[in-house]
């Protein structure tokens, strides 16, 4: 069975209670049920894992090559506007991904408008909420990138 690593950065832990009115009130817990639920549902395994570290998530990566995984879903929260080390480790590793923003960081402050990772993901989903995760898995399943 082939693995997709949920990978999720920096205060993504407190989803649930941080900022509910631009993250919702969902947890990472339920994120990550729901999702390993899903990949079940669709014959992958899903692998989480969440760090406010960048070395850990960078170290987290490496081991999902190491192990085979065959893409992942990355939400690297404030790390994605400014880790040249997750986008070097992302494409030394040449893990496909899909870079996944619960808001629509578009519509807010212009310093969450670059990302080191969206021009080496194979997509962005921004401003769906909590749904984004269950859209890139789905995607990631049926359009057979996995
Ligand atoms: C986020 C958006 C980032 O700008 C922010 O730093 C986060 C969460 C999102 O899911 O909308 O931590 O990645």
């Amino acid at each position: 069975m082939k693995t997709v690593l949920l990978l999720n950065g920096p205060n993504l832990n407190l989803l649930g209670t941080r900022e509910p009115q631009i993250y919702g009130s969902t947890t990472l817990a339920d994120i990550e049920k729901h999702i390993a639920a899903l990949g079940a549902q669709l014959g992958v395994a899903v692998a989480c894992y969440q760090s406010n570290s960048e070395g850990e998530l960078v170290g987290r990566i490496h081991r999902a090559r190491e192990e085979g995984a065959a893409a992942a879903i990355i939400n690297a929260g404030a790390y994605t506007h400014t880790s040249v080390a997750l986008r070097d480790a992302l494409a030394g590793t040449a893990l496909p991904f899909v870079e996944v923003h619960i808001s629509n960081v578009y519509k807010r402050e212009a310093f969450r408008h670059h990302s080191y990772l969206s021009d080496i993901a194979i997509g962005v989903i921004a401003g769906l909420g909590v749904y984004g995760y269950e859209a890139a898995l789905r995607f990631l399943v049926e359009t057979k990138a996995v």
